[in-house]
């Protein structure tokens, strides 16, 4: 066992704090990293704020690169000194979605066997199984994906989490790519990275709608070809009138994701779709929303497919190396998320700073 520093939330809607908290050796199926980076999600402040459930203390923390430094008994697809990007889809192989192939839905994901404490003893839970504001932090050996060495932690990590949520949304779950539009409903970390995505698969145009025109910004500089500000244009007309110029007889965009998470940008993306077109859901809804007044007839109607996209569809061994070595090419602007780089003890702050606007990802660097 080993002490490292870490943030923690102590209970509901209290400020986090850095508190020493003790670091378990690695048995059979884990490993030890000592982390590089970690980028502030708002998943973070949803744990904070009881908004995922009642199981304080947490330990934060979950976007997260970093060099491996021990592994238990039986682990051999990583090594002390490898460098990894830390993730929380470690598919287990065995379960009912694992065995039909769909592996991005296994509901069996592995995490570390053993638990971190406080230096009381008192058991910690980490962020998404993962809890990596720390110097050190333990998990199961599957949540490390090896990726090129020379790549800059702040910006690679970012792939743990809200970045590979966004590109996979577009990839994977939308699967746009030559030939095909795409509108993207949001444009905050997630969605911005959505726009890289449907960049890199070669989709035009790449629609991005957002209220605020600093978000339209940046998701030009990640690719976006059309910028949409709809608090003051209506954003499905929108959509169809630029689809349309492109292909003939378009009524919509071939896929559009919603990065916002709520009813009227989705309804929005529904209706923004040309006929047989793909909604991609990513943004996060809270449980007491729903759809109102959605005529059956137009889900009918309308075709194509309703879909939701969890962690943007993603299987890190497959995903993370190729968008690694992406980003090496210059082909993915990684850099671009990285707005700020901060210590361990500024992550109350970055949680203000979040609401600002200003901040695509605020990142821990230890
Ligand atoms: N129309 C268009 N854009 C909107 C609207 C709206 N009505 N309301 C908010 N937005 C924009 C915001 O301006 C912001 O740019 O949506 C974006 C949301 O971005 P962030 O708050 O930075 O959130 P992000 O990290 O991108 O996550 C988006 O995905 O993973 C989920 O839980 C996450 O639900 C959240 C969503
Ligand atoms: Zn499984
Ligand atoms: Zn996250």
């Amino acid at each position: 066992m080993q002490q490292v520093r870490a943030v923690v939330a102590r209970a509901k809607g209290e400020p986090v704090t850095v508190e020493t908290i003790n670091v378990p050796d690695p048995v059979v199926g884990e490993a030890v990293v000592r982390i590089q980076s970690c980028g502030v999600c708002h998943t973070d402040l949803h744990y904070r704020e009881g908004g995922i459930n009642d199981e304080f203390p947490f330990l934060l923390g979950h976007e997260a690169a970093g060099v491996v430094e021990s592994v238990g008994e039986g682990v051999t697809a990583i090594a002390p000194g490898d460098f990894v990007v830390l993730n929380w889809r470690a598919v287990c192989g065995e379960c009912r979605a694992c065995k039909r192939g769909d592996l991005q839905y296994c509901f069996a994901t592995h995490n570390a066997t053993q638990k971190m404490t406080l230096d009381d003893g008192t058991e910690l839970s980490p962020a998404l199984g993962i809890g990596a504001f720390a110097e050190k932090t333990l998990v199961a050996a599957g949540q490390c994906t090896k990726v090129d060495p020379s790549a800059r932690p702040a910006a690679v990590g970012l792939l743990g989490c809200g970045v590979m949520a966004g590109i996979g949304a577009a990839i994977n779950t939308g699967a746009v790519g030559r030939g095909k539009s795409i509108a993207v409903i949001g444009c905050g970390g997630v969605g911005v990275a959505a726009v890289a995505g449907a960049a890199l698969a070669g989709a035009s145009p790449i629609i991005a709608v957002d209220i605020d025109p600093k978000k339209l910004e940046a998701a030009k500089r990640l690719g976006a070809t059309h910028l949409v500000d709809s608090s003051s244009v209506d954003p499905v007309e929108e959509i169809k009138r630029i689809c349309a110029v492109t292909y003939d007889g378009a009524e919509g965009a071939d896929v559009v994701v919603e990065a916002v998470g709520r009813p009227e940008t989705w309804k929005q993306a529904f209706y923004a779709r040309d006929l047989a077109g793909v909604l991609v859901l990513v943004g996060v809804p809270t449980p007491d929303m729903k759809v109102p007044d959605l005529p059956l007839i137009d889900v009918f109607g309308r075709g194509g497919a309703l879909k939701s996209s969890w962690y943007g569809d993603c299987l890190p061994e497959r995903d993370f190396p190729m968008l690694v070595d992406l980003y090496q090419q210059g082909r993915l602007d990684l850099d671009a998320f990285v707005t700020e780089e901060i210590g361990i003890d500024d992550v109350e702050a970055a949680f203000d700073r979040m609401h600002s606007g200003d901040v695509l990802r605020s990142v821990v660097v230890l």
